[in-house]
């Protein structure tokens, strides 16, 4: 079927979470930081999905800024980083003043001016997204901000991938869903939507039962891909 709606991951995908921790690596006064950041922001990524995952299947669901400070405060403790209140605060801001990805704003507004509809879908809370999409300056370019918490269990339970069929009420099929994470670009295709992983680190695919139909370095031809799918 024909594409009419394009939606993205958010953290990773549209918004560059990476290029935010180094710039806190590069500010002055931040020499023991910057000797082991690299780690760290790899471990709180993975602490901070681990925990989503591990709340969803205890049924124990709180949201995403607080599996963020979790996740964070594992990490400084993992890496030595834990007596700096001032740097856990730092690190935490970043959440909130993101930058896309440089070519996000015009893969928007070509796939805006295609007339598709688009949207976000993520873990982050409403307020967290909000505060990304401003800063980020992208908020013109989408339809719709999805967030976990309008069903209170993270990704990938299909509920969540629900929520987009709700908004636009389009089929599964219709679905373009771009998504940095490698198993959340699966559990999409398991669930229907047609799906694309941007593997910016070249890294391998996830052992899971389904596979991202396309495989993309960046997001630039995302409109092009959804113009040409049927
Ligand atoms: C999100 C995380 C998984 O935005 O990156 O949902």
């Amino acid at each position: 079927m024909a594409i009419k709606v394009c939606v993205f991951d958010a953290y990773g995908t549209l918004f560059d979470v990476g290029a935010a921790a180094r710039s806190v690596a590069e500010e002055s006064g931040r020499a023991g930081f910057a000797a082991v950041w690299q780690a760290l922001a790899e471990t709180w990524r993975q602490k901070q999905l681990q925990y989503t995952w591990l709340r969803a299947v205890a049924d124990a669901h709180t949201d995403f800024w607080s599996v963020t400070q979790d996740g964070l405060d594992f990490a400084l403790e993992a890496h030595g980083q834990d007596g700096d209140p001032e740097l856990r605060e730092r690190l935490l801001a970043l959440y909130w003043e993101l930058a896309a990805f440089k070519e996000v704003p015009v893969m928007l507004a070509q796939l805006k001016a295609a007339g598709f509809q688009t949207a976000i879908l993520s873990n982050g809370s409403p307020d967290m997204l909000e505060g990304a999409v401003e800063s980020a300056v992208i908020g013109e370019y989408l339809d719709a901000v999805l967030s976990v918490e309008d069903v209170g269990i993270f990704k990938p339970h299909a509920k969540v991938y629900d929520l987009v069929s709700a908004r636009f009420g389009v089929d599964r099929a219709e679905v373009l869903f771009v998504s940095s994470n490698g198993w959340d670009a699966a559990a999409s295709a398991g669930y229907g939507f047609q799906t694309v992983w941007v593997n910016r680190k070249d890294e391998p695919v996830d052992r899971l039962p389904w596979r991202p139909a396309h495989v993309l370095d960046d997001l630039s031809r995302i409109p092009d891909l959804a113009g040409r799918l049927l």
